[in-house]
């Protein structure tokens, strides 16, 4: 017999003690446990007490008949199937509850394979019903994610197209910062006049960089990614990503420190690795109690360079571990976490020719370590990046909603 959970779970209902013994008896032999009970009374008793798949239920009882059972197993456990059990020369009493909604019928009396068929393909039907719904509460849940990273999509447009805008006037005040800086370099013959202007439009020549650097970021998340790559100092890039999280660890009182070993310098995307690394501090800071710890360490190798991002907080349960890369895993309340962020992660890093490996103990804390190749290689896979990444997102995408809808 199919099985839910352990075993369907079964009530017997019969008001002639002998006959109930004897068939729970019969079942038990065929590895089935049914409860029993002797009346109408203790048989709502007990379905309101557990949850009962099958009811094997004897139509022909003094005070409450099934037939009087029937609808109120039907209106309050829908999910509860029902065998009727009836006279030999009362079939019509089977044909009137398959109406009100049984299962089936059997007449006295009893063959029991024939029970244990009919018990098996009841639980079936619950089986499927039950997959059903799975389906269901699955695409909604999907839905409501996907509404979520479409409106993060158009979000990255509108902040594209802001960025675009923007980087108009930039290049128009650093220019002109430029040519005052030469005006004042070669006409201004007041030494500490001088150097308050050119300190003054120093400031201005770099907060447009560091605006220009911005809008630059927002324009490659719009567009999707081209990789930039460049001689990269991991531990300064850290040190940046560390910064740039300052205030949300400070929220938590949460302290991050940076150390590298070892020749800390890659070619790579800087742009994308930062991406990378405020991903992974974000998902740390959520992760620690307050006053915690997260250590962010940089080991240089022969001939790559390995990116530890350590937390002590409430670590990764066994079972999550596989799922951890997929798109829309997430463990935050609803609307919380888009859980774009590891599998974002992890298909820049596997662009720029590295890995990610994750080691966590439930209740400690978790650790990312990132892998890299000490130079990423610029060739034509890897320049191809704006493309294929939004390709690879819209196929790992699909076949997660397959894999889950299966
Ligand atoms: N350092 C960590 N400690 C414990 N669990 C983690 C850690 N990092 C990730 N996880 C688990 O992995 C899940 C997926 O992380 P991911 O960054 O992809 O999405 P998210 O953080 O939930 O959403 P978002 O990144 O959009 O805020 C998290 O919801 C969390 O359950
Ligand atoms: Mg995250």
């Amino acid at each position: 017999v199919e099985t839910i959970d352990n075993g369907p779970r079964l009530l017997l209902v019969d008001d002639e003690e002998g006959f109930r013994d004897s068939l729970a008896r019969r079942l038990e032999l065929r590895g089935l446990h049914p409860v029993q009970a002797a009346d109408g009374e203790s048989c709502l008793q007990a379905l309101d007490n557990e949850p009962v798949d099958v009811i094997v239920l004897d139509v022909k009882m003094p005070d409450m008949s099934g037939l009087d059972i029937l609808p109120r197993v039907r209106e309050d456990h829908p999910d509860t199937e029902v065998i009727l059990l009836t006279g030999f020369a009362n079939t019509a009493d089977g044909v009137a509850g398959i109406k009100a909604g049984a299962f089936d019928y059997l007449a006295k009396p009893i063959e029991i394979d024939h029970l244990v068929g009919k018990i098996q393909q009841a639980m079936d039907k619950i089986r499927r019903q039950r997959e059903k719904r799975k389906e269901k509460e699955f695409r909604e849940r999907m839905e409501a994610r996907m509404v979520v990273a479409e409106r993060l999509a158009s979000l990255g447009a509108v902040a594209g197209g802001v960025a675009h805008e923007i980087n108009n006037p930039l290049a128009i005040i650093n220019d002109a910062a430029g040519w005052l800086q030469d005006v004042v370099k070669q006409h201004q013959p007041d030494p500490p006049l001088d150097k308050l202007l050119a300190k003054g439009l120093e400031k201005i020549t770099k907060s447009v960089e560091r605006a220009r650097l911005i809008t630059h970021q927002l324009l490659l998340h719009a567009r999707g990614t081209e990789p930039t790559l460049a001689e990269t100092d991991m531990e300064a890039l850290a040190e940046e990503a560390r910064q740039l999280m300052d205030k949300e660890a400070r929220n938590k009182d949460i302290t991050i420190s940076v150390q590298a070993t070892g020749d800390a310098t890659v070619t790579t995307d800087p742009h994308q690795l930062r991406q990378v690394l405020i991903n992974l501090i974000s998902n740390a800071i959520h992760a620690s109690e307050e006053n915690g710890q997260i250590d962010i360490a940089i080991n240089g190798q022969e001939e790559l360079v390995e990116i530890s991002v350590q937390d002590y907080g409430v670590g990764i349960p066994q079972e999550n571990l596989p799922r951890l890369l997929e798109p829309f895993f997430s463990t935050k309340a609803a609307g919380q976490g888009t859980g774009l962020g590891l599998f974002v992660t992890s298909v820049i890093v596997s662009r720029l020719g590295g890995t990610i490996d994750v080691e966590s103990d439930e209740g400690k804390g978790a650790n990312f370590i990132i892998t890299l190749p000490r130079e990423a290689s610029s060739d034509d896979e890897c320049s191809n990046l704006a493309g294929s990444m939004s390709d690879e997102m819209t196929c790992r995408i699909s076949q997660a909603l397959a894999r889950n809808i299966k």
